[in-house]
């Protein structure tokens, strides 16, 4: 073979098997391609992978294949060939245990992918909760090319006047439900009524969160995040992000040279500005990780101290995902942060934020997205808290908690596991008032539940009934970003793991000092090596095969962003 008729080694010829004459590979897999039914002149340009998540398991990525579709016109119209692949998708609600534990193999899956298929770029199509950081995971560690598109918010719908969206009003009918306020029949018509449109959630829920901090990370197009899912921007999205993955893969433009350490520190940022959900910080730390990235729980306190609340949606504030699309979208957001970010961060334009930023026109609907002078809340959305009770740290969105239980010493009312909570909770004779601090064991990422989004805790039945809204909350659980009330997660240690939450027993005095961020057991020392020595070794059997026993033997704390060890890139030196 001459060697100018040999196609470059990009697109569909890269990362050839070797079977002694590569020649043969690169011919062997041309003929195969040849298959697909593509001209000989498509099959020589460079690839885009698509990695699409399109499953009727997923209700929030309904619109994936429109979307795919978009993209696969963007790429062809810059000359390129694009391909779409089936990865894992992550339905939130239609996982067992929880939507976490598979948010690692969804990354492997991703990461896997990616790597070992012939793609110069990738476009990776997210949206539900646990998608985005799987594929931002798996893109980080391949280190492909790579920009993310999501399927954006569902639209609210209307109800009796009312305006409704999943799924913060999800929790606010069932609350009411409980309290007795609303009837059978009522809250079937509510459920009919929540989550009208294809989409993710249409509140400051994870979902948003995650789009918001990709967005602010600099791996998705400016303007992007929170286009409506249903909105004919949204398409138009999807298809310029096909065409930014043909520039990625001609500047060679890779995840690490965006994800770094001031990129990562922007999101947190933008994380408090927006007063997004908890569970975002489990997953930022984890795709830092992949970038050998540190997430401090110091640092976030130090972060959040400097940074004010700007963002008004549920559920902290009245609004939707649709209103910050119209108000400014995220880069109103970033333009107001603008002295506290690093504007020397890349993004996936080849800009950096800086240049993003003085190029954006400037329309800012303030009812919805404040200034720097005028914040909702002068400091950021999560603090994190230690103490003897969370010695490497706990998790509370005061943005959603109400203050007047932030300084208070109270009884704890323990739960053991998920099990015993719902069989007690609503039980008449359950030991407890208004004033004590609910306490849930064994949801953390070691227990058998995977850690769920049980941190939000029912107020129990005969409370609810007298009317109170509001208790302390701790566990070592997470919590929905769609949630709100005074509820302290992610305690780590987790109490599977041996922590000392595992340790609190009925009538314990629990101390909770926002001001001072720290969360203790008041139990002395010695009583709590007593309550160790007779709980004997901690944690539940080991599985005995498959995905679940990897993951059980490697996942990590909460504040190590509950990836798995070995998946972790090495720590950058300093
Ligand atoms: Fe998918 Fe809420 S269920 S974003
Ligand atoms: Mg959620």
């Amino acid at each position: 073979m001459n060697d100018d008729t040999k196609p470059e080694p990009h697109g569909l010829t890269r990362g050839l098997t070797n079977y002694g004459d590569m020649d043969f590979a690169r011919y062997l897999r041309l003929s195969m391609a040849r298959s697909m039914g593509l001209s000989g002149s498509l099959l020589k340009k460079p690839v885009v992978g698509i990695a699409a998540t399109y499953s009727e398991f997923n209700n929030c990525h309904r619109l994936v294949p429109e979307l795919v579709a978009a993209v696969k016109r963007g790429v062809l119209a810059a000359g390129g060939l694009p391909l779409e692949f089936p990865t894992i998708s992550l339905g939130e609600v239609f996982l067992n245990p929880t939507s976490l534990v598979f948010r690692n193999l969804m990354a492997m899956d991703t990461e896997e992918m990616v790597r070992g298929q012939p793609m110069d770029a990738v476009v990776l199509v997210g949206g539900c909760d646990k998608t985005v950081p799987a594929q931002l995971m798996g893109a980080v560690s391949a280190n492909v090319p790579a920009i993310q598109v999501v399927t954006g918010p569902m639209m609210t719908g209307r109800w009796r006047g009312e305006r409704l969206g999943a799924c913060t009003d999800c929790r606010r009918f069932w609350a009411k439900f409980r309290a007795g306020e609303i009837d059978a029949e009522t809250i079937e018509e509510v459920e009919g009524n929540l989550a009208t449109t294809a989409g993710t959630c249409a509140v400051m829920g994870t979902a948003s969160t995650m789009a918001s901090l990709a967005e602010a990370l600099g791996m998705m197009l400016p303007g992007t995040a929170a286009i409506p899912a249903v909105h004919a921007d949204r398409i138009r999205a999807a298809e310029a992000s096909g065409a930014a993955a043909m520039m990625l893969a001609a500047k060679k433009l890779r995840p690490d040279q965006i994800i770094t350490e001031k990129a990562v520190e922007n999101a947190l940022r933008v994380l408090l500005a927006i007063g997004g959900s908890t569970n975002a910080i489990i997953h930022l730390t984890a795709i830092a990780g992949r970038a050998g990235i540190k997430v401090d729980l110091n640092r976030l306190n130090e972060l959040s101290d400097t940074t004010p609340v700007l963002v008004d949606l549920k559920p902290t504030g009245p609004f939707y995902m649709e209103d910050l699309h119209v108000a400014g979208g995220i880069g109103a957001v970033l333009r107001e942060l603008k002295p506290l970010l690093h504007l020397d961060a890349l993004t996936v334009t080849g800009e950096t934020l800086g240049e993003r930023l003085a190029a954006e026109p400037g329309f800012v609907d303030r009812a919805v997205v404040r200034t720097l002078e005028e914040p909702l809340q002068p400091e950021g959305g999560l603090v994190a808290l230690f103490g003897s009770l969370a010695p490497r740290g706990a998790i509370l969105k005061r943005a959603a908690a109400d203050p007047k239980l932030f300084e208070k010493e109270a009884r704890a009312v323990v739960f053991t596991s998920l099990e015993d909570l719902a069989a007690r909770i609503d039980s008449p004779d359950l030991d407890v008032t208004a004033d004590d601090f609910l306490v849930l064991q064994n949801a953390g990422p070691l227990s058998p539940s995977g850690m769920p989004e049980a941190g939000y805790l029912p107020i129990p039945g005969k409370l609810a009934r007298a009317g109170v809204k509001d208790m302390v909350r701790i566990s070592d659980a997470r919590m929905s970003g769609t949630a709100y009330g005074t509820i302290v997660l992610h305690v780590s240690p987790d109490a599977a793991s041996g922590g000392p939450l595992g340790l609190v027993r009925d009538g314990d005095r629990i101390r909770l000092s926002v001001r001072n961020r720290r969360i203790d057991l008041l139990v002395e020392d010695a009583e709590l090596a007593r309550r160790r020595t007779e709980m004997g070794e901690p944690g539940p059997a080991r599985p005995k095969r498959g995905y679940a026993r990897l993951y059980k033997d490697q996942v990590l704390q909460a504040d190590e962003g509950c990836d798995l060890d070995f998946l972790r890139a090495e720590p950058q030196r300093d």
